[in-house]
């Protein structure tokens, strides 16, 4: 193993020592450069190589490691080894925005991700949420095209709203989620500042093999706080790197921030009838019908020491699931099982679960071998499964402990709707019921304030989004958009 050591005369990558940090090799002091300057070449070439690709939502973010520990008692839930009264698992959390670039400005209105990978004795448990419990989309198939829609134009290569609620208003599915970010939580004060959501519905089973669908809640112990677009957009403007710094700054001078961890559950044969399809993302299970129960807190309390080792390889995956725990049949979860290691595989590397931050803290005995990078590797032992040579391998066979049941012909179709399912009703609530009158206020004004470029169209489709939300806040904002624009108001 590689040691370094800050002390030591620097060296070459391979530990010879270096002739040079501060001068090429030349044919006389004026004469051409020298192809076998290695201490050179190895700098230049390396130097071209630094960056990754980021990833290709969520490029901007940062982190910080923690521990989480159970207060409760869930095992009659689930016998996941991470939710046992009393345990303690180390765990990383990484926060960012959706579609900025690794550079941007933390405080652009954006949902926030919010990711947590739990390094526990089963292998490691990652759930990679946001800081609001729905989304833009319920089918996997409309994702790239949520996030071309938010990124930035082919022509100009800038990020324009007429193309954001182009997309938005022609999914009228996205209604609960853009109210959301239209709302206080698109600019989260901090990152200490805000709830994080698995959004999904996962599964957990217990001992006795019963099976509840779960979602996970984590209420910040900061308090939820905002900034007004005001704030933001100065902030944008004078410190582009704001929550990454405020997170940073803040562990670093011992001020801990924490989380208390919470779920819903729902028994298995709920999900049959239960008034909203339980398992679509733009839908929540209404606390009233299942609190939230509390399971534990997590402390974050200790900052990266190297920011690019840590943080930007860091590969979280929904498809991380430990024993007691399992993924559900929401389409956008199933696919995000696929798509996250596809991702990693490309932006970091094959092996990129071999690197520390991503490694499991247990012993793996894994089949997959090879490939670039490979450092943990199974030695001389057998290569296949089945063996005759004791290296271990399953061979399990009948229903897995955290499956469903499905029949029927192969479909492409919209989930089949429950009582109370629409595209509308649970943005209306929102906004109405949740929000109070000053909320509002502001989303008029912020959504008012998008207006100035959005096209016909586009434009009138926005008003009638908002009024299939809520009828006088989409009245406010047809009012305030055309005033900002100058356009006639009809009946003003
Ligand atoms: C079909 C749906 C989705 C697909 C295909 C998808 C795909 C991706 C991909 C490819 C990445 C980059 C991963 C990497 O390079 O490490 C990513 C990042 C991320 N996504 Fe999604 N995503 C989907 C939906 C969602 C949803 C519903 C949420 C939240 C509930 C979410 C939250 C995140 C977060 C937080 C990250 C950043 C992870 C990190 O901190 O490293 N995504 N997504």
């Amino acid at each position: 193993m590689t040691e370094f050591d800050p002390k030591r005369p620097s060296t070459t990558e391979v530990g010879a020592p270096r002739e040079s940090d501060a001068h090429s090799l030349s044919l006389g002091p004026n004469g051409p450069l020298m192809l076998h300057d290695v201490a050179l070449v190895q700098k230049l070439a390396r130097f071209d190589r630094e960056r990754i690709p980021e990833r290709s939502p969520h490029a901007k973010g940062s982190g910080a490691f923690g521990e989480f520990e159970v207060t409760e008692d869930v095992s009659k839930y689930t016998k996941a080894k991470l939710f046992q009264p009393g345990t303690k698992t180390p765990m990383l959390a990484r926060f960012s925005t959706v579609a900025g670039e690794l550079g941007s400005p933390d405080t652009w209105r954006d949902v926030r991700g919010f990711s947590l990978k739990f390094y526990t004795q089963d292998g490691n448990f990652d759930v990679v949420g946001n800081n609001t419990p729905v989304f833009f989309v319920r089918d996997p198939m409309k994702f790239a095209d949520f996030i071309h829609s938010q990124k930035r134009t082919p022509d100009s290569g800038l990020r324009d709203a007429n193309m954001q609620w182009d997309f938005w208003t022609l999914s009228p599915e996205s209604s609960h989620q853009v109210s959301y970010l239209m709302g206080d939580r698109g600019l989260p004060k901090t990152w200490r500042n805000m709830n994080g959501y698995s959004s999904h519905t996962y599964q957990w089973d217990n001992e006795d093999g019963e099976r509840f669908w779960v979602k996970y809640h984590f209420i910040t112990e900061q308090g939820m706080e905002y900034l007004t677009n005001d704030e933001a957009e100065q902030l944008a403007g004078s410190d582009g790197d704001y929550h990454r710094r405020d997170l940073f700054d803040s562990i670093k001078k011992g001020d801990f921030p924490s989380w208390s961890v919470e779920v819903q559950i729902m028994p298995y044969e709920d999900a049959k009838d239960y008034r909203f399809n339980p398992f679509d993302l733009t839908k929540v299970w209404s606390k009233k019908d299942y609190p939230r129960i509390k399971v534990g807190r997590f402390t974050l309390n200790q900052n990266p020491v190297n920011h690019f080792a840590q943080i930007e390889q860091a590969a979280f995956s929904p498809s991380n699931t430990v024993p007691g725990t399992g993924v559900s049949p929401d389409k956008m979860l199933l696919s995000r099982v696929f798509s996250y290691p596809d991702a990693q595989r490309n932006r970091i590397g094959t092996n990129y679960n071999q690197l520390p931050v991503n490694a499991p803290v247990v012993p793996m005995n894994s089949y997959d071998k090879e490939g670039q990078m490979e450092f943990n590797h199974s030695g001389d032992a057998p290569v296949y499964a089945p063996n005759s040579y004791g290296r271990a391998y399953q061979d399990t066979q009948g229903p897995v402990d955290n499956g469903w049941e499905a029949d029927g012909e192969l479909v492409r179709s919209a989930y089949t709707l429950h009582a109370e399912d629409d595209d509308f009703g649970q943005a209306h609530t929102l906004v109405r019921d949740v929000f109070d009158d000053a909320a509002r206020e502001r989303l008029v004004a912020t959504v008012a304030g998008m207006m100035g470029d959005v096209e016909e169209p586009v434009l009138s489709r926005v008003f009638q989004y908002w009024k299939n939300i809520d009828q006088e806040v989409g009245e406010c904002i047809e009012k305030a958009a055309k005033e900002n624009r100058g356009d006639d108001v009809p009946g003003a």
